[in-house]
């Protein structure tokens, strides 16, 4: 079994998840610096503040990718480092950053991904509406044309957005992200502002892509049908097919009125795009229920039914093994959600940009032995291969995350790195499954035990 030639083997991060240096150079703050500020919003205080001090090891951690032999590093560029108050000029020294960082990347033959928005909005742009208000996605569309100006010449690989789901649902209805609003409504729109964004910097930047989180939605039909409709056809089809479904149209009927999708938005959302990046941890389970209750029940409100404004589902389990994260293994689900864009969407080249798991990882005398994440990481290369053999064109492989990193509300309790962060000294510790995955990529996709 192979991988086709020049299939990239990455691994990823993003900004606030791996800097620190939130004050440095100018960065304004964003809206994950004022939640993780707020009490009780993530897991014992944790911020960004330091995270993995990523600004200012970027060398160190360039040359330890080098020695893994990725071909790919994708990260996100922090817009609160490039307008510190969301609008007006680029600060200097934020765009220096990152062309050293890309300059470090090209100098081993790796190639940079950098996605333009992984969650930072600057807090000034959400104090004017955030992404509910229509005039963010003109604002990142300003932003998009700032970078793709400064870092254009050495970088063929943008990704507008990542995962806009999150953004919009997580970030404005459930509450549990950034800017922690709890407002349906606001999260549709948030959604559709998101898109447009998209749309608009796509347009600036050739062959320029999107990641979406995307999972197969197991369940009772019409429970499955929505839930699929929200998480996954809500932003695949006005990208890939020009249009809103119009059965998600009707399920959000009682959330909104639409008359925030203007004439001409679809036409700027379905701008081509190079490749679309697919972020994949987990598939879900739903059924008929009211939300509340479900959320009771199951105890895991995480991405559960307070994410789905206005639909009667609730979540449940298929009883599979899971992660320190509580979310079901299941790498078939990735071999089904790529099949399934590969036989009902037009045809556009497939990375997956993000999939990997945490794991309770300890340190011992000898390192850290993570059998558990080589398994998950094994699982769904395979499934990959099964996928490509399936004839999809998947072209590359980002492990989430390259290190430990702040895993959102979670802050630093949960550790998807394939390398070790000790967050006291920051010191790096390739982990077994690091070792691994640099004998795989050694190989161009041949799995030893
Ligand atoms: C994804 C995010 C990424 C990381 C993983 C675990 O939803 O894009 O930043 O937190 O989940």
């Amino acid at each position: 079994m192979s991988f086709p030639d020049g299939f990239v083997w990455g691994a990823a991060t993003a900004a606030y998840q791996v800097e620190g240096a939130a004050r440095t150079d100018g960065r304004g703050p964003s809206i994950w610096d004022t939640f993780s500020g707020t009490p009780g919003k993530v897991h014992a205080g944790h911020t960004g503040e330091f995270a993995a001090d990523h600004y200012r090891r970027f060398r160190e951690d360039v040359a330890m990718m080098a020695d893994l032999g990725l071909t790919g590093y994708r990260f996100s560029i922090a817009w609160p480092r490039i307008q510190p108050g969301g609008t007006g000029p680029a600060n200097q020294a934020g765009l220096d950053f990152y062309a050293r960082l890309i300059d470090a990347l090209l100098e081993h033959g790796i190639e940079p991904w950098p996605t333009l928005y992984h969650w930072d909005l600057p807090q000034s742009l959400e104090d004017s509406g955030g992404w509910p208000a229509r005039d963010t996605a003109y604002r990142f569309a300003d932003y998009a044309a700032l970078v793709a100006g400064a870092l254009g010449d050495r970088v063929s690989r943008w990704t507008t957005l990542n995962e806009p789901w999150c953004s919009a649902f997580l970030g404005y209805a459930s509450g549990e992200h950034a800017p922690g609003r709890a407002d349906g409504e606001a999260a549709v729109r948030a959604a559709h502002h998101l898109l447009l964004g998209h749309g608009l910097a796509a347009a600036q930047l050739p062959g320029a892509g999107l990641t979406l989180n995307l999972y197969p939605v197991h369940g009772e039909p019409d429970a499955a049908r929505r839930v699929d409709g929200l998480q996954n056809r809500l932003f695949l089809d006005p990208v890939l097919r020009g249009g809103y479904p119009a059965d998600v149209l009707a399920d959000l009927a009682a959330v909104t009125d639409f008359r925030h999708v203007r004439d001409g938005d679809l036409a700027v959302i379905g701008t081509p795009i190079g490749f679309l990046g697919v972020n994949y941890y987990t598939a879900h389970t739903v059924s008929s229920g009211t939300p509340d209750a479900a959320i009771a029940a199951s105890g895991v409100p995480s991405s559960g039914a307070a994410a789905f404004p206005g639909q009667p589902v609730r979540f449940g389990s298929r009883g599979l093994p899971v992660t320190d994260m509580g979310w079901e293994i299941d790498p078939g689900g990735l071999a089904e959600v790529l099949t399934r864009l590969h036989k009902e969407y037009p045809a556009v080249p497939l990375y997956v940009t993000e999939n990997g798991a945490a794991f309770a990882d300890e340190v011992a005398a000898s390192g850290v032995h993570d059998d558990d994440r080589i398994a998950y990481l094994a699982g769904h290369l395979s499934a990959c291969q099964q996928a490509i053999e399936a004839g999809v064109d998947l072209r590359g492989y980002f492990a989430w995350s390259l290190m430990d990193n702040f895993e959102w509300s979670f802050g630093y309790s949960k550790r998807f790195g394939l390398v070790y962060v000790d967050y006291a000294s920051q010191r790096r510790i390739p982990k077994d499954s690091a070792r691994w995955y640099a004998a795989v990529i050694r190989s161009r996709g041949v799995m030893a035990g």
